[in-house]
């Protein structure tokens, strides 16, 4: 159900990308938002670069040129990347001065050592800190910003409730240890202008997590890295793998700085177990989303800034429960214009749980690191890497996109006489939507018609009537839904050729077989110049 993309998307992508050069470091918030030294908004759109694993070295090394990679990610239109660390990499010190040949020679990956040296040969024989911060700059110099994310303690994957790195005072958790790390490594990129915030621990879990404990260390957590380096973001974790910050709802943080706090959520599919196929696609979506804004979305109404820095899924395409949640969450992102980072950047991973080269089918690279596994879904988020809103984006009053998550493209009007169709959301018209529930094209009388059944939506500038109505109907609340002499309603929907039509509504409720995404549109704000 993935459409194709389109080499023109593409272009404009790539276009609008090299407009969004990002300078006025360090970067502040100004209520919900993250802004630079001018007071603009600078939006989040990161990828995580996993380079927490056994070896301690950034993955993919053995695969491409790190230029190359640093590159690559500047030109699929992310702006930053989420960079993994493990805790021990900046508390011990005989980890911190192993080469990187020496990494892999204890973990026997004779071949990575090979191919890292004839594709990366300035690394292999760096100690893996220096490597660690030769891919910051490296980054640095390619206009990408970083986030430092302390992953785990122990180098390796992460994170199951049992594995002794999930909250404070676990095996491998120690406090002390904890505020050690984090103050090296604030004070090791203390003036690297492109590393911009600091992710203090990756999802907290496990049976010793507790409200009262979190508020005891993490404001320590987050005071010690503002001491250390008062330039960075200083990004704090919620409970149960980090899905969970209601309870900031109850008791705000107390911290001894301002503008500089961001709360960090995570969500994916599997939060939901096989709910998304399970069940009624409109229904889960509709709770989910509830729940999301009583965990986590609240925050943006209370003056915080929200960073999804994770979601992600297997880009193959075939994982149905998958699919469905990434038509909400696409939603999600685009109607709040979230901060977010993609898991993950690489196709495969030196060693993971003891499988060398593992395959990653959550990468936005293929295994080889060479091309992009699922075009279609890098140019359905390059939706949401420009901003729709926010501090200095342009003078324009706030007007609606119709936004459609299940292709990233928005409903876009060339002449009166062409068809409606999608689009990329840069072209897109700006929209109002009236309390009479008419959607018309903003500053004008022109409003969006039903013709019937099967037909093609059209522009009308007579709205008075029932089919220039629209509600937003089913449990989703992204059904467009009108009606037409009174007849049962019909959805606003897109054909084949991504022509906007009205339809039957679909999946309404119950069915937990059907896909209602094809009907699903969100009115999203938007102040962005067309
Ligand atoms: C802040 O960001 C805006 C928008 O990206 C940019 O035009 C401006 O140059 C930046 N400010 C500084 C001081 O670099
Ligand atoms: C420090 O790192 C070395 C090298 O990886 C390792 O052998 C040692 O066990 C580590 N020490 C601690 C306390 O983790
Ligand atoms: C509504 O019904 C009238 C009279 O039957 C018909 O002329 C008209 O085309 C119908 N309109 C739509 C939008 O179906
Ligand atoms: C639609 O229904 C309303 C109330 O049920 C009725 O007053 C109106 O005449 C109907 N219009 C058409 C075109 O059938």
């Amino acid at each position: 159900m993935i459409p194709m993309v389109t080499k023109r998307a593409i272009t404009v992508l790539l276009y609008v990308t090299v407009l969004q050069t990002v300078k006025g470091f360090p970067l502040h918030t100004s209520d919900r938002w993250i802004v630079n030294e001018s007071g603009k908004r600078v939006k989040l759109a990161c990828v995580n670069w996993v380079s927490h694993l056994d070896t301690v070295v950034a993955e993919g090394l053995n695969q491409q040129p790190l230029d190359m990679i640093s590159k690559r990610i500047k030109s699929m239109g992310f702006n930053c990347v989420r960079l993994t660390w493990p805790l021990l990499l900046l508390t011990n010190h005989s980890l911190a001065s192993l080469t990187v040949r020496n990494s892999f020679q204890n973990l026997a990956l004779l071949q990575s050592i090979d191919a890292l040296q004839a594709i990366n040969p300035s690394m292999i024989d760096l100690p893996l800190i220096k490597a660690y911060q030769e891919v910051v700059k490296r980054l640095g110099e390619n206009d990408v910003m970083v986030i430092l994310d302390n992953h785990v303690t122990e180098p390796g994957w992460c994170c199951s409730n049992m594995d002794g790195n999930g909250f404070f005072g676990d095996q491998y958790f120690d406090p002390d240890l904890w505020i050690i790390g984090l103050t090296n490594m604030a004070t090791l990129f203390k003036g690297v202008t492109n590393v911009v915030g600091m992710s203090l621990r990756n999802e907290l879990r496990g049976p010793k997590q507790d409200v009262n404990q979190w508020y005891r260390y993490m404001p320590k957590g987050a005071e010690a890295v503002h001491a250390a380096n008062p330039e960075v973001l200083v990004i704090l974790s919620g409970l149960n793998f980090d899905t969970d910050l209601s309870f900031i709802k109850e008791e705000a943080l107390k911290l001894s700085f301002n503008g500089k706090l961001v709360l960090e959520v995570h969500w994916y599919s599997f939060s939901e177990g096989k709910a998304w196929t399970s069940r009624n696609a409109n229904q889960v979506c509709g709770e989910v989303t509830e729940n999301q804004m009583r965990r986590a979305g609240f925050l943006l109404d209370q003056g915080l800034p929200l960073f999804v820095s994770e979601f992600g899924l297997d880009l193959r395409g075939s994982d149905a429960n998958d699919n469905r949640y990434l038509n909400c969450f696409m939603a999600f992102a685009a109607q709040l214009d979230l901060d977010w980072a993609l898991w993950t950047l690489g196709g495969s991973y030196y060693i993971r749980n003891g499988v060398v080269g593992m395959n990653e089918y959550y990468g936005i690279l293929n295994s080889d690191w060479s091309e992009v596994r699922n075009p279609s879904f890098l140019q359905r988020i390059s939706a949401i890497q420009i901003p729709f809103q926010g501090p200095g984006l342009s003078e324009a009053k706030p007007f609606k996109v119709i936004f459609h998550p299940l292709t990233g493209f928005c409903i876009i009007r060339k002449t009166l006489v062409e068809a409606l169709r999608l689009g990329p959301c840069s072209n897109s018209d700006g929209w109002e939507y009236t309390d009479q529930n008419i959607l018309s094209i903003k500053g004008t009388y022109f409003c969006l018609q039903a013709e019937g059944e099967g037909k093609q939506a059209k522009i009308g500038n007579i709205c008075l009537a029932p089919n220039s109505r629209w509600e937003m109907i089913s449990d989703s609340k992204m059904h467009l839904s009108t009606q037409i002499n009174n007849s049962s309603g019909v959805c606003l929907d897109v054909d084949n050729n991504n022509i906007i039509v009205t339809n039957t509504c679909k999946c309404l409720s119950k069915d937990n077989t059907c896909e209602p995404a094809s009907q699903w549109f969100k009115l999203v704000d938007s102040t962005r110049n067309n």
